[in-house]
């Protein structure tokens, strides 16, 4: 499936970039990629298969710090885009 449809990249692509590439955020992502964010509308999506790769990864191996780091991000991620919405909203 097409996640962003700016640069083409695949769920699977961005769920590879996760395991074998080490990206732990949506810009990671795209860098991990060989591209950028443009319109950013695909960045809440990769932070879903971020939280998801992080939840993997935690139940996979407890007390991981990897997985422990990517959600502590994932969870910095959200905080950051609730912000820009509210300020967006004003
Ligand atoms: S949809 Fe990904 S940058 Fe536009």
């Amino acid at each position: 499936m097409i996640v962003c449809s700016c640069n083409v990249l695949t769920d699977r692509q961005v769920r590879s970039a996760l395991a074998d590439g080490g990206a732990r955020s949506p810009g990671s992502v795209y860098r991990c990629l060989g591209c950028k964010a443009q319109c950013g509308r695909c960045a809440p999506t990769i932070r879903k298969l971020i939280d998801a790769a992080a939840r993997a990864c935690s139940q996979a191996c407890h007390g991981c710090p990897v997985g422990d780091a990517i959600a502590e991000v994932a969870a910095e991620l959200e905080q950051i885009e609730t912000a820009a919405y509210a300020v967006a909203a004003e």
